[in-house]
């Protein structure tokens, strides 16, 4: 594991791992995630399907980058460790995949071990670090993957944490420059552009509990797959992103999971 390894973990405010983890049925979250998971309940009782949504476009995503020859991923905004984690899908596939996670929640690094697990020694590692500082991503990720061979970047379910303040767009695109032609990015994003009222009451809610939420319309989500090749069926909602890959989780709605998916190739 590489980065900082002092754990500290702040129970006093909700945060996004440690919600989610609660939708998605775990056990790594405190009282006050709960509580704000709930409340977003009463804006959406679909919450819980989203992030089982999210999840299957991650694992269907990453099945089909091994199966099309991609054997480096990088994951950043990986999450309490959920099975079937990231790495089991792409080695399932492809053995010699080489998987790199990245998070900058605490809880996440106290969770890296247990991530790792079992794991080929060597082709998989944990670093903490914050996406707002791609340099710091780059560098750790290098001990591992090899720059010279396309790697598959994936922020999925993250950039909704960094607000346009924070250069969203642009730390893609640094991440982006330093990667190889035939690299690609593996997006999720949630987007008010479905659900306007229950979203805005949720970004208010979450912003005076000190977590930032920055939805993003279609074209906003869009602009992050500049300069790149669109994987067919292009950006859509994620339960709609090649669904024949397996798991599926919700009706063929565009409105029951408020987000978008894509992948894109970098020529
Ligand atoms: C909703 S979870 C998504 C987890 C996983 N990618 C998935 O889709 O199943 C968002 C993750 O992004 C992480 N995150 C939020 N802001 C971040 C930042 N600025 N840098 C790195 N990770 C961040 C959170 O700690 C959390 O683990």
């Amino acid at each position: 594991m590489t980065g900082q390894h002092r754990v500290e973990i702040d129970t006093g405010k909700p945060h996004p791992a440690r919600m989610y983890d609660w939708y998605l049925g775990g056990k790594d979250n405190y009282p006050v995630d709960e509580a704000m998971g709930r409340q977003m309940l009463t804006l959406d009782p679909r919450v819980p399907v989203m992030a089982r949504v999210n999840r299957a476009f991650m694992h269907r995503a990453t099945r089909w980058l091994a199966r099309n020859g991609t054997r480096q991923f990088l994951d950043v905004g990986t999450g309490i460790p959920t099975e079937p984690n990231l790495h089991r899908v792409a080695q399932e596939v492809a053995p010699d995949a080489r998987v790199v996670y990245c998070d900058n929640d605490p809880i996440v690094l106290a969770h890296a071990a247990a991530l790792l697990r079992g794991a080929p020694e060597g082709a998989t590692d944990y670093l903490q670090a914050d996406v707002r500082d791609p340099d710091a991503i780059l560098e750790g990720a290098r001990k591992i993957l090899d720059f010279d061979r396309p790697v598959a970047l994936s922020l999925v379910a993250l950039l909704h944490f960094v607000s346009d303040e924070d250069g969203a767009h642009d730390l893609v695109g640094r991440l982006l420059a330093e990667l190889p032609s035939g690299s690609h990015l593996v997006m999720t994003h949630a987007t008010a552009d479905f659900t306007p009222e229950e979203s805005r009451a949720a970004t208010e809610k979450l912003k005076a509990a000190g977590v930032t939420l920055a939805l993003r319309s279609r074209e906003e989500f869009t602009r992050f797959f500049d300069g790149l090749d669109l994987i067919e069926p292009g950006v859509v909602v994620p339960h709609l992103w090649h669904p024949e890959l397996g798991e599926p989780v919700a009706e063929q709605d565009d409105g029951v999971v408020p987000g978008y998916g894509a992948v894109a190739r970098k020529p």
